[in-house]
């Protein structure tokens, strides 16, 4: 079987990491690179977060420092929501894999050239690292076959009441990137919030044996109280969503749409304003949002993940 080739870029957050967890175990995916960006935390954590996990799981990806601050925006971090380092307090052994010293945006260029058009890049921070590399390098964009990101969503913000976090982060970033033509899923809010482990399911998931379920089990634990006060009935794993939706995409359901970033609105900056249920259509629409899922079938397939390490 032919593998899809994957680069993962994130901002190492507590559910970038069970991302990662799941993304590693998918048999039809090879991960082929790492960036790390600023966002959930500062990209001096991020980077040797992602470093770090990659140790934890025996892999040996290459993983590139990107951005440390967005294109314009202030620097926004939810260290509210990921503890201060990132991951929810847990710790990790600190890998001892060399440091790559090209930087993120060469080496998704360098990597989409020796893939021939075939590269997915599967992106679940601020899309600063995707913006600078398509800036750097116009002809990124005909060299990706497909951007699955988690951010914006049509419905509702989660960081301000029009934004979702990775596009409020680095709202210019974003637009470029949906500007780029670049066929994108965009797994939004409108979906994420429905992607929750209860407090059961944690328990039952990481009560396993074996260092991964038990770094699985501190670093969502810890963030679980975040979510109960914002009335949620779990915690949310907005970045599984993408992952998910590459290997097993029957779990979801969607639409193609038309999508446009704003970046000017006092209230509505870094909203993804979509035409979904618009009589008013944009000319662009080249985005697949997806809006539901199959709930049950999503935390399974995270249970045989994490369960399988
Ligand atoms: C998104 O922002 C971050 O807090 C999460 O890692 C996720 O990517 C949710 O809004
Ligand atoms: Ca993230």
């Amino acid at each position: 079987m032919n593998k899809i080739p994957v680069w993962f870029d994130t901002d190492i957050g507590v559910d970038d990491a069970v991302a990662f967890l799941v993304l590693h175990r998918q048999p039809e995916l090879e991960v082929v690179g790492i960036s790390a960006v600023s966002g959930n935390v500062g990209l001096e954590h991020t980077y040797p977060n992602a470093r770090n996990i990659c140790h934890l799981v025996g892999a040996r990806y290459p993983v590139y420092k990107g951005a440390d601050r967005p294109l314009y925006a202030e620097v926004e971090h939810a260290s509210y929501v990921h503890g201060e380092e990132g991951l929810g307090g847990a710790r990790l052994e600190s890998s001892p894999a060399p440091h790559e010293s090209e930087a993120a945006w060469d080496a998704l260029y360098r990597t989409a050239v020796e893939y021939g058009g075939e590269l997915q890049v599967l992106a679940v921070g601020p899309l600063t690292n995707i913006a600078i590399a398509l800036a750097k390098y116009p002809a990124l964009k005909t060299l990706i076959k497909r951007l699955l990101i988690m951010g914006g969503g049509a419905a509702r913000g989660n960081t301000t009441p029009a934004a979702e976090f990775n596009i409020y982060a680095d709202p210019e970033a974003a637009q470029l990137v949906f500007k780029s033509g670049i066929p994108i899923v965009m797994c939004g809010l409108d979906v994420t919030l429905q992607g929750y482990l209860t407090a059961e399911e944690i328990e039952e998931i990481g009560g396993h044996e074996g260092a991964v379920c038990r770094f699985f089990r501190d670093a969502t634990v810890s963030v679980l109280p975040f979510y109960h006060k914002a009335n949620q009935p779990g915690l949310c794993v907005h970045d599984v969503c993408p992952v998910l939706y590459m290997t097993h995409p029957e779990i979801f359901g969607g639409q193609p749409c038309g999508v446009y970033v704003e970046t000017q609105g006092k209230i509505t900056c870094g909203k993804t304003v979509t035409d979904l249920w618009s009589d008013k259509k944009f000319p662009d629409r080249h985005v697949f949002a997806v809006l539901e899922m199959d709930r049950e079938a999503f935390v399974r397939e995270i249970r045989k993940a994490i369960l399988s390490y």
